[in-house]
Order: structure tokens, then sequence, then C-alpha cells
């Protein structure tokens, strides 16, 4: 008989986790990307223990700016800083290869832009997110609000079905004064070619498949401890 069985980690133990082994990532002197949510929160915490040890951030959000600024670490424009060593977010999905969905705190368009000028992307996500193939999390999409209807009707045909995201009722409005679709029912079995295919769509602003700036590393937190995974 076993003597005590192994502690079950919460999803908040594994995001706290992953969050702390992110740090390792980070080096002396640098300017950090910073994702969004609520595993990225677990990594600005962890963060603010070495914040003399870095210059700052560029961030990826509103809400992890407050959440920056208020542990005392300084957030840089993303213009004034050409090239980021790495990139630390979280995402709602990812499979084998380091494709990701994300978007599910709206914040994709940025995440995305920052993780462009990032030469290495560090996924921090617990083992719920890994999935086979992309496209059991509803897909966030940023539109620009004229064109959302239009861009609904172009995803039905596709098979798929879009609600515009509401906050208190109304349209929810992202960072970047847009709306975001949340789309059902695709399967994604090639990430590459169809971010590349929605993303020309007229006023799509981002679509949340992350698959030309998928990660390079993942920290999953599991039962049995941090695992980490790199991606060709
Ligand atoms: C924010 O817009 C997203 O891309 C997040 O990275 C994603 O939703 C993961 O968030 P959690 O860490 O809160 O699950």
């Amino acid at each position: 008989m076993n003597a005590a069985a192994t502690p079950t980690l919460t999803q908040d133990e594994l995001k706290t986790l992953v969050g702390q082994a992110a740090l390792q990532y980070v080096t002396p002197g640098s300017i950090v990307g910073v994702g969004t949510g609520s595993t990225v929160n677990k990594f600005i915490d962890a963060l603010a223990s070495i914040k003399d040890q870095i210059q700052g951030a560029v961030s990826s959000s509103e809400a992890s700016t407050q959440r920056l600024k208020a542990l005392g670490i300084a957030v840089f424009d993303s213009n004034a800083v050409p090239e980021l060593a790495v990139y630390i977010d979280g995402a709602d999905e990812i499979d084998a290869q380091g494709h990701m969905v994300k978007g599910g705190g709206a914040a994709l368009t940025r995440e995305k832009i920052v993780a462009a000028q990032s030469r290495q992307f560090v996924c921090i996500v617990d083992e719920s997110k890994l999935v086979s193939s992309l496209g059991r999390f509803p897909l966030p999409v940023e539109v620009i609000p004229m064109a959302s209807q239009r861009i609904a009707r172009q995803f039905a045909a596709m098979g798929g079905t879009a609600t515009l995201r509401l906050k208190d009722g109304q349209p929810l409005v992202t960072d970047n004064g847009q709306h975001i679709l949340d789309v059902t029912g695709l399967s994604i079995t090639d990430p590459l070619a169809f971010e590349s295919q929605v993303n020309q769509w007229p006023g799509v602003v981002t679509v949340g498949v992350f698959a030309h700036q998928k990660a390079t590393v993942c920290l999953m937190g599991t039962a049995s401890g941090v695992k980490t995974i790199t991606y060709a």
C-alpha cells in the first residue's frame, strides 16, 4: 500500500509553478516581453522578485502594464525596443508543434506584436491547455466592428459559428478599440495556412492562431512538476 497519496496540485498552483520557472529565461540587464492572463500574472509576480536585475518589460496589454507598474517594474514602449530576447506568455491551447490559440483575455493583437519582436517565445501553461489539434477552445479573432457580420459569415462558410464577445451586456472593446469574435466549430488542421488565410480577410485585425509566432519552448505544469518542451 502507498503510505500517502501524492498531493494533487490545483490549476492555480500549476500556474504559479510555471510562472516561477519562466524566470530562468530572463537574462540580467534585459527587457522582457510580457504577455497577458492569469498564468502571466504569476510570472509578473515572480519577476518582481528580480526587478532590480532587469531593465524592465514590454507589455502586451493595459492589464499587464498596470500590474507591472504596480510592482515597480518599468514598462517600455514596444517601438523603443527593436528586439527582445524573450517573450513569456500563456495560451488557451497549445499543440505538439508549439502552435497556439490565444486571446481568451482579448489581448491577442498586442501579444502577437510583442511575440514578433522577440527571438524566443516561452509559453507557460498547465497541462489542461495541451491539445492534439487546435479548435477546442473558441477561437478569438479581433475585428474592426463594421466588418464583424461579414467576417462571421465567412467563418460560417467554413463550418464555424462566430459570436461577438460581450462585457456587461455590451460588445467588449479591446485595448485597440476593436471587437472580438469567438468562433466555435472549427478544426484547425493546418495552423500556418489557416492563420495566413484568415489574416487576409478585410476587417480582421488579428486571428488568435499563433502559428507564424509559435512557441519555441513550453513550460507545462503537470502533476509531476514542470515539463520543458522545446520545438523545432
Ligand atoms: C490573453 O489574451 C490570452 O492570449 C492568454 O494568454 C490566454 O488566454 C491564457 O490565459 P490564462 O493564463 O489566463 O489561461
